[in-house]
């Protein structure tokens, strides 16, 4: 029987509270799939950090890399500032541990409601390909003269041929293998005449390796309101860091509910552990009440099952999650309904014993 080792770092706020749900269900699909998760829980995140004066242990990162993926809920909280969680913990994950592609599935599922007027799930079904490994999100930089007017701050964003060019490779396999076969370049080549023109010779160069995916680049303001006005038209959505975070957002928002989208940060060459994480954050304000949505949560670890080989266990989870929001009886309060984290758990592990 294969055991996977998975590293679980619930993190903080509602990530305590869906990644238990979400390991839930990983257990019992693995039951019926004939292979074993073991988990191994890492108690870092800000409450570690306000004891320790650290978000992991020291030498933590070296630590995950004997498992065979890590289970990420949120990581975030109003008494620690978010510079110092993010490129303490989350960041340092996906840059060292080569995480190079953060994906990120935008569809509206069957029985959600967009905040799209007349959309249903047939025009909501994109898939962002994000570059997870430098771009703005590097964190070169510096600041000068503090506290003074000549005050100074310098973040340069490092765009280089190699990063481009396996992201675009990862994004037009993707797209290729997708019914539509359509990918959708985010760029700002417009403004940025260094990084994102270099970003659109290499991704029109890889383009050429895939005559069968219909390639088109936007910039980025343009494929923001596209997404928008014309999601229907959109599949493999390709961007760089930034760009991607904040066109995930939007697809995310599209979709119905923060609660619901998943997202993988992979290390396609398998030399390391992937990383998969609801990408809803920690949600202070609702944190601790038991009301947080589990689909976002579930869903990631249902991709961390298909990173893994195990797909059939992707499926039927999804299929599972589907029936759920499906059926709309069973929906917390980011739905428009009143259940309970506790409730949508049950209320997918029977649709997945069903
Ligand atoms: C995300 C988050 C992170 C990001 C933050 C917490 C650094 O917004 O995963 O989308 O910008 O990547
Ligand atoms: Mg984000």
């Amino acid at each position: 029987m294969n055991t996977y080792r998975i590293a679980v770092i619930a993190g903080d706020g509602i990530g305590r509270e869906v990644i238990p749900a979400g390991m839930e269900v990983l257990t019992m699909a693995a039951s019926q799939g004939g292979f074993a998760c073991e988990f191994a829980e890492l108690p870092w995140g800000c409450d570690y950090y306000l004891a320790h004066g650290r978000m992991l242990d020291a030498g933590g990162i070296e630590q995950v890399f004997g498992y065979d993926a890590i289970y990420l809920g949120a990581i975030g909280d109003p008494r620690v500032p978010d510079h110092i969680s993010a490129r303490e913990l989350i960041l340092p994950l996906r840059q060292q541990l080569r995480q190079y592609v953060n994906l990120r599935p935008m569809r509206l599922l069957p029985g959600i409601v967009s905040p799209l007027a007349g959309r249903s799930a047939a025009d909501i079904d994109m898939v962002c390909v994000r570059e997870n490994s430098e771009g703005e999100y590097l964190g070169l930089g510096g600041r000068v003269h503090a506290g003074t007017p000549e005050e100074t701050a310098v973040q340069t964003s490092v765009f280089t041929r190699r990063a481009i060019e396996r992201i675009a490779r990862y994004g037009f396999r993707l797209a290729q293998g997708r019914p539509r076969k359509l990918l959708a370049s985010a760029t700002k080549s417009n403004a940025l005449p260094h990084t994102l023109v270099l970003w659109d010779e290499v991704v029109a160069d890889v383009a050429r390796e895939f005559p069968d995916v219909t390639f088109r680049k936007y910039h980025v303001d343009a494929l923001a309101a596209r997404m928008i006005t014309h999601p229907q038209t959109l599949d493999v959505v390709l961007a760089s860091n930034l760009f991607g975070d904040i066109l995930t957002d939007i697809g995310s928002a599209i979709s119905g509910s923060l609660g619901v989208a998943p997202g993988g940060n992979i290390n396609p060459d398998r030399t390391t552990p992937s990383m998969f994480e609801p990408i809803h954050g920690s949600a202070p304000d609702i944190a601790g009440k038991g009301i947080a949505n589990p689909i976002a949560a579930i869903w990631a670890g249902a991709m961390m099952l298909d990173h893994l080989g195990e797909r059939a266990a992707h499926d039927r989870i999804l299929r599972a999650i589907e029936r759920v929001v499906g059926d709309e009886r069973v929906r917390t309060p980011d739905l428009g309904g009143r259940a309970t984290t506790r409730e949508m758990t049950e209320a997918v592990t029977q649709a997945l014993g069903a």
